[in-house]
């Protein structure tokens, strides 16, 4: 009997009965894998586009022992938080294209899907505008598997047979921001709540954005007041030649998620970023919320660049704004900006991005 067919493990992504000799992985370093039948193989994809900083990096293990050491985990939820989660959101919030952010922790790349689309969705009704439901994304992309990210995502052959998992969303054609100004006026604007892209499209078929085509979408978005979110999960932290594409293509989005080289696989870590402090509807203020939280606590070190080969040396807390980036961190917290620059402003908020009875819930 072949391994596969001898083992209880299914795998994702794979018809089983195409699957009865599997490649089984047994070590690996640096870039270099090897296998159970012996051989030595170049780690080209970087795991699945998740290992940045390569294999068997003993300061990552050792940082991670540290901290499961001193406490392994523990919930973020209401007001609790603990050291690693407090420093990590905090040096990843200075270094994103646009910003102030604040960053919510998350299991992964399909968890901050599904975090940003239920932020969308909720962003509007705290707004007083709950109609605003619809979320547009592109055909051939890809944001995951879990029920959101599923619906979401473009790709019939990971999104048909699971019949309608999410009321109002609406694919677009790939490249054609005339389709999402179409999208947008056929639906009405008032009803969109978001439209999210991966800048360069992975799964689908690795495909690069025409010049100047996110900016364009970007400023559909805007227009419109529609919430921009870039999925980085496998163009950020450093991939692109920037910190993020966003950067490479001169867009700053309202959310960006990212996951996969936020810990390099080490473990499951992902986070959707918002440069929007507006609470929640509850009228509280989340910093943070973890279902997986970041255990290395490692001091700050300088900023390694991500084009520098240095950056692969250091540990998950290390990051730092790329040298290029120029951003100016306001200490007010802002709306996205598409909201700030829409004209609707019967539902501005005041001052320090906040209306009045959310400001008096906060203290
Ligand atoms: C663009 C994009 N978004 C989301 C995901 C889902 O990430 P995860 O596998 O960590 O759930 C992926 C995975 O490859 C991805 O490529």
């Amino acid at each position: 009997m072949s391994p596969a067919a001898a083992s209880a493990h299914w795998h994702p992504f794979q018809n089983m009965s195409d699957a009865m000799a599997p490649l089984v992985l047994t070590d690996a370093d640096g870039l270099w894998m090897n296998s159970s039948d012996g051989r030595r193989l170049l780690d080209a994809t970087a795991g699945l586009w998740f290992c940045h900083a390569g294999y068997g990096r003993r300061e990552i293990a050792d940082a991670a022992h540290t901290q499961m050491l001193r406490m392994h985990a523990y919930s973020t939820f209401g007001d609790y938080s603990n050291e690693p989660a407090e420093v990590l959101a905090d040096r990843l919030s200075e270094f994103a294209p646009g910003g102030p952010w604040k960053i919510m922790f998350t299991s992964g790349g399909s968890d901050s899907v599904e975090t940003a689309v239920k932020y969308a969705r909720r962003y509007w009704q705290a707004l007083g505008r709950p109609e605003r439901t619809v979320v547009l994304s592109r055909r051939d992309s890809y944001h995951g598997m879990h029920t959101a990210a599923t619906q979401i995502s473009g790709i019939p052959a990971n999104r048909n047979r699971y019949g309608d998992l999410l009321p109002d969303t609406r694919l677009v054609a790939r490249d054609a921001p005339q389709a999402l100004e179409a999208a947008v006026g056929e639906l009405g604007a008032e009803r969109v709540a978001a439209f999210v892209c991966e800048p360069i499209i992975g799964a689908g078929g690795v495909r690069f954005p025409p010049a100047g085509h996110l900016q364009t979408v970007a400023e559909i978005c805007r227009r419109h007041g529609v919430l921009f979110i870039v999925d980085e999960v496998t163009t950020g932290l450093g991939r692109t030649g920037t910190w993020f594409a966003s950067q490479k293509y001169g867009v700053e989005p309202d959310l960006l998620l990212c996951a996969k080289g936020l810990t390099s696989g080490y473990l499951p870590l992902g986070a959707a970023w918002s440069t929007s402090a507006s609470p929640p509807p509850s009228g509280k203020t989340v910093r943070c919320s973890a279902t997986a939280t970041p255990t290395a606590a490692t001091p700050r070190r300088p900023p390694p660049s991500p084009t520098s080969t240095t950056s692969t040396t250091s540990t998950i807390t290390s990051f730092s704004p790329p040298r290029t980036g120029s951003r100016v961190a306001s200490q007010a917290p802002r709306l996205p900006r598409c909201h700030r620059r829409h004209p609707d402003r019967a539902h501005r908020p005041g001052r320090h991005g906040l209306r009045p009875a959310q400001r008096l819930a906060r203290g």
